[in-house]
């Protein structure tokens, strides 16, 4: 009777092992993002080998480019050539614009087995949704109005982080007064653009930053207060060094890791970049919110699942939607991305001082009506609009264009894009 069984149990053990392969897909996806910094690739391989040894394939189609606009162009071309990638990263309205195409496959199985609505705040789930439905897995959430410096460099000169903008003016002076670059700045529209909108928060407070930049309201736009805006970009424009042309944000940030310079104004990845350098926060370099910020400007990234055929594809946008959103995977991946999970509960204890800090504004600030999308990362407006400001912000930038000229300027060209 047992050896009965027993060559039951091993004839039923051959023949699963030789079910037809074709019956179970092999989860495969093909990739398009951003990140291709340091700190950048170091997160983009954690999500990549955590796919792997859930036994999927990764193909990688990394779009060199801080901001995501060359990743953004690549996906247009591939997705007119009828050929779009299976997952991309994508953010803010943008989903939107791309669900409204009908270019975007529905994840909402997943996210009712995953139980998303139980783990996701419900102001991120709703930026993930279309029509109700999951069509985006948010990976973070990154902080923007971040100023980072060099404690060494500040010593050097005598002087502290700034809270205000008369007070980052007063420190600025000093360190170009000793020949010290104040501002690490890249040169980019995109790098501009954020610069902008920390100074429109910081001189304009919450208010007014939801009035000028998620609004578009032409009172806000076209004030005394945009002219003071404008005012500041150009002494800041004084503070950066003669090669900022073109360079890269992450070029900015070694520029502070160095000492060859002292501040620089960037969002949370550039922390990312200092860790994967091996440098620590209090001792090498030092984060606060930018000055005169009572708000907290984020910028969240998601991965948008594309219309593709085939079992191996669609298993592949599954399993990858599911590992996005799980707890261990948010907490391995932010750890080095230099952002805060996006999924709530997850425990932070081996984080360090500034993602705590973040966790503590966000908090904070969206009690007060502070908790604000990013213009100048996709999170308020959609694309017409944002390039109608970044072009003012960056043209203002790289001229002699006065402060009333530039704000008459913004006005006009949000009008036009409406
Ligand atoms: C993204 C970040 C990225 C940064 C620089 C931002 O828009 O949210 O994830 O690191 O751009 O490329």
């Amino acid at each position: 009777m047992r050896k009965i069984r027993q060559t039951l149990l091993a004839s039923l053990a051959i023949a699963v092992v030789a079910l037809p392969s074709a019956v179970k897909a092999e989860p495969k996806v093909e990739v398009l993002h951003w990140w291709t910094s340091g700190g950048e690739s170091k997160a983009v391989k954690s999500l990549m080998d955590e796919f792997k040894s859930n036994g999927g394939t990764w193909v990688d189609m990394p779009v060199a480019g801080g901001g995501g606009d060359a990743a953004m162009t690549a996906l247009k071309a591939r997705v007119l050539s009828g050929n779009p990638p299976t997952a991309v990263q994508l953010k803010g309205p943008s989903i939107q614009e791309w669900a409204e195409e009908g270019a975007l496959g529905d994840l909402n199985d997943v996210g009712t087995a995953e139980k998303w609505d139980a783990v996701l705040p419900v102001q991120i789930a709703n930026v993930m949704k279309y029509k109700g439905r999951y069509v985006a897995t948010p990976v973070n959430v990154h902080r923007v109005d971040w100023l980072w410096a060099n404690p060494k460099v500040l010593a050097k000169a005598g002087v502290s982080m700034p809270a205000t903008w008369d007070e980052f003016n007063a420190a600025a002076d000093k360190l170009k007064a000793m020949g010290i670059t104040p501002l690490a700045h890249g040169g980019q529209s995109w790098q501009d653009a954020t610069v902008f909108e920390t100074v429109v928060l910081g001189l304009g407070g919450n208010d007014f930053y939801k009035k000028a930049l998620m609004d578009l309201d032409m009172k806000a736009l076209n004030s005394p207060t945009m002219v003071k805006v404008f005012d500041q970009m150009r002494r800041l424009r004084g503070y950066v060094d003669a090669n900022f042309s073109g360079r890269d944000w992450n070029l900015a940030t070694a520029m502070v890791m160095k000492g060859e310079a002292a501040f620089q104004i960037m969002g949370d990845w550039a922390k990312s970049d200092f860790l994967a350098a091996g440098k620590k926060p209090g001792s090498d370099f030092l984060c606060a919110p930018t000055p005169g910020s009572k708000g907290y400007l984020f910028s969240i990234d998601s991965f948008a699942m594309f219309n593709v055929k085939g079992a191996d594809n669609l298993a592949g946008q599954k399993l990858l939607a599911k590992l996005i959103v799980g707890e261990e995977f948010q907490k391995t991946f932010n750890l080095i991305k230099g952002s805060v999970p996006a999924r709530l509960g997850v425990p932070m204890g081996e984080f360090e001082y500034c993602a705590h800090k973040s966790t503590y504004d966000m908090e904070a600030t969206s009690q007060v009506g502070g908790l604000l999308p990013s213009y100048a990362h996709g999170m308020a407006l959609r694309g017409a609009q944002v390039g109608a400001i970044t072009d003012v912000v960056t043209k203002h930038f790289n001229s002699d264009m006065s402060s009333a000229d530039a704000t008459k300027a913004l006005a006009e060209a949000v009008e036009l894009s409406m």
